[in-house]
């Protein structure tokens, strides 16, 4: 099932989510479906916040289906490593047609575990590196645009506030 991304403004967005506890069949059904809907909105991650669940649930694939190895589920993650700086445009399916750049760490290792709910480590670089602090942001109620300055911030929501208020958003 494709569920719509729910779009900056919701509240779902800025709150913490609640830990996933049990690894079910339920569980591997929202996987599926996280990664159906991430592909049909043209994402290379997605967090369940973004759906509406409050579950600290994420997926990831930065080859979008070029590799099916490449394909991340990431289940309570935590950044437990970060090194160096890299600064890229960035943009999030929740905050469509907007894209900023955003440094962040250039190497991460991230703890998770998977759908099992075995615990795995995971080092990414660049573009796997932002995606795993850009998930496990949104699982902690945080916008790659709470990255920008006071004043970008500002511009993009206004520009968002336009569109709400045409009815494009
Ligand atoms: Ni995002």
């Amino acid at each position: 099932m494709i569920y719509p991304i729910v779009k900056f403004g919701n509240p779902v967005l800025e709150k913490p989510s609640e830990p996933v506890t049990v690894f079910d069949d339920e569980l591997k059904k929202l996987v599926a479906d996280m990664f159906e809907s991430m592909y049909a909105a043209h994402g290379v991650g997605l967090a369940a916040p973004q759906i509406g669940i409050s579950k600290r649930l994420a997926v990831v694939d930065i080859t979008f289906k070029e590799d099916p190895e490449a394909k991340l589920v990431l289940a309570n993650p935590e950044i437990i490593h970060t090194e160096g700086r890299h600064t890229q445009n960035e943009g999030c399916l929740s905050i469509p047609e907007f894209r900023e750049p955003v440094t962040r760490a250039r190497k991460v290792t991230i703890r998770a575990q998977d759908l099992n709910g075995n615990v795995f480590e995971r080092t990414g670089e660049e573009l796997l590196a932002r995606a795993f602090l850009h998930e496990t942001d949104h699982l902690n109620g945080k916008l790659y645009i709470h990255h920008l300055s006071a004043l970008k911030r500002d511009i993009i929501k206004r520009k968002i506030r336009k569109l709400v208020k045409a009815g494009e958003w």
